[in-house]
């Protein structure tokens, strides 16, 4: 089997039940879900990875988070060309911005944004979003 790898940083667990519900749908299609807190992986094991989701909520002020997110998403462009990549995270007060800025970010490094764009949901993750994240997880393992 396959795996998928959901990379993710998550301060109060919002993001991180986000990405368990996302590897729960790759699982349902048929792959093997590898969903991991982004201090514990290197960007460049994403290399020869055609297919994979990251997640980080909004911080800062509508940036990624900056101790390990940013830097890992840095060293990332390097190795984004041709991928296809689904987005996602939770935000608190703001209008999304952070994630129109990923988004564009990865695709001017040459990704493609699985479904355009990425799944935002404002704090927890409601039954709506869990379930565009299970669809999602599924999309992922047909891809
Ligand atoms: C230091 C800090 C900065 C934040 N900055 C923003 C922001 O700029 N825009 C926004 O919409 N939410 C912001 N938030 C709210 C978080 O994105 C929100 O609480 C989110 O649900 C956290 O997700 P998590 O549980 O995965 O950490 C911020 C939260 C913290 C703690």
């Amino acid at each position: 089997m396959s795996k998928i790898n959901v990379v993710y940083w998550s301060g109060t667990g919002n993001t991180k039940a986000m990405a368990e519900k996302l590897g729960e749908g790759i699982k349902e299609g048929g792959k093997d879900p590898e969903v991991t807190e982004v201090s514990k992986v290197k960007a460049e094991s994403l290399k020869d990875e055609p297919v994979f989701a990251l997640g980080c909520p909004s911080m800062g002020a509508e940036v990624l988070e900056e101790e390990d997110m940013e830097p890992f998403v840095a060293e990332l462009e390097q190795y984004v060309q041709g991928k296809q990549i689904a987005l996602f995270g939770s935000y608190g007060w703001g209008d999304c911005e952070w994630m129109r800025d990923w988004e564009e970010r990865l695709k001017n490094a040459g990704a493609q944004i699985v479904n355009g764009e990425g799944i935002t949901c404002l704090n927890e993750p409601e039954e709506d979003t869990l379930s565009a994240l299970f669809d999602l997880g599924k999309k992922l393992a047909e891809l």
